[in-house]
């Protein structure tokens, strides 16, 4: 095979990033990155990663290269040695990536950037791949981005077989079918502290809630899958909110703590719950950053939007509709 720069060993894939519902956070098995509990997302149309995977002989090493500039490769590594593996192929690989939102600040980019990598990859090396093997596949690099191979609503299972495969994600709805709004507040674009991966061993070794919480997320997925298939907005944005705040309590009580919310976070919450007193469907979600998303119909996003740029400390604010799942956009 010819693997020479502009060779046919070259693909570019688009993936969107998801805001989970239903959260995860820690894991059954940490080297094939399977999740502890499952989790239910909503992929968005206004952010999202363009990754171009090119397998090359000229390369001593895989390179990765983020926003312009070089990073180590990491996890990338991971996907790209199963990629490698199932293709028969003993190339080295280029990877450039880019996010039309802030890297690492609690906006899913992991989840975006993991699926592009699974999609453009596996098309680089030229075989083919069912939507459930990419997600699969870009699980091994971040779990949520297991749920970014799908748009609209979807679910990652838990799984429970030894070598993670039934840990996938699968569509739950389709998102043209119950269209929904994500107004991201963003409260600070730096990158996070903690990444999620260190943040979730913390947790899992430290916190006392860890353990109910595992225990209580099938009987909250169950609840949120049937919300979400009736088009309850209302249950949906209850459970939302408690699923978030049952994730920070245990970041909370981590030893040392994890605290992702600043000011701006917070006042954000009581925004969230203002408008709704006032008769605003609207709830809030937050990840393990200091962003807030608040979840609400498509006609009220301007008034969301509004209220949450008042905020003192609120830097900017993107609306999201749903977006649509992982796909190669170029293949040469
Ligand atoms: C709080 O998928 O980023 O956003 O699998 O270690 O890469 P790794 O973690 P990651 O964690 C996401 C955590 C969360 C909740 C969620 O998206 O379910």
């Amino acid at each position: 095979m010819d693997g020479t720069i502009g060779g046919d060993l070259t693909a570019r894939a688009r993936a969107h990033s998801n805001i989970a519902l239903a959260k995860y956070w820690g894991k059954r098995d940490a080297t094939l990155n399977v999740p502890a509990v499952g989790s239910i997302s909503i992929t968005l149309d206004a952010l999202h990663t363009d990754t171009t995977v090119s397998f090359d002989t000229g390369l001593a090493d895989d390179e990765l290269w983020l926003d312009g500039r070089e990073q180590p490769v990491g996890k990338v590594a991971v996907v790209l040695d199963l990629v490698r593996e199932r293709a028969g192929l003993d190339l080295r690989a280029r990877v450039v990536s880019e996010n039309n939102f802030p890297t690492g600040a609690g906006l899913a980019s992991s989840a975006s950037g993991f699926a592009a990598l699974a999609v453009a990859a596996t098309a680089a090396a030229g075989i083919e791949a069912t939507p459930r093997e990419s997600s699969v596949l870009a699980r091994r690099g971040s779990a949520s981005a297991a749920r970014s191979i799908f748009g609209g609503y979807a679910e990652l299972h838990a799984g429970s077989s030894p070598d993670g495969s039934d840990s996938f994600a699968e569509p739950l709805l389709e998102g043209e079918a119950w269209p929904l709004s994500v107004v991201v507040a963003i409260t600070d674009p730096g990158p996070k502290t903690v990444s999620s991966t260190a943040g979730m061993q913390a947790t899992s070794a430290s916190s006392p809630f860890y353990r109910p919480w595992v225990e209580s997320a099938p009987a909250g997925l169950d609840r949120m899958r049937a919300a979400i298939l009736a088009h309850d907005l209302e249950t949906v944005g209850e459970l939302a909110e408690h699923s978030c705040l049952a994730l920070h309590s245990i970041m909370l009580t981590t030893r040392p703590a994890l605290i992702y919310w600043n000011a701006a976070t917070v006042a954000g919450i009581h925004a969230v719950r203002a408008l709704r007193a006032g008769g605003l469907p609207v709830y809030f979600t937050i990840d393990a950053g200091p962003q807030l998303k608040a979840l609400c119909r498509p006609e009220d996003a301007a008034a969301v939007s509004a209220a949450l740029a008042a905020i003192p400390g609120v830097a900017e604010t993107r609306t999201s509709t749903l977006g649509p799942a992982a796909r190669v956009v170029s293949k040469s």
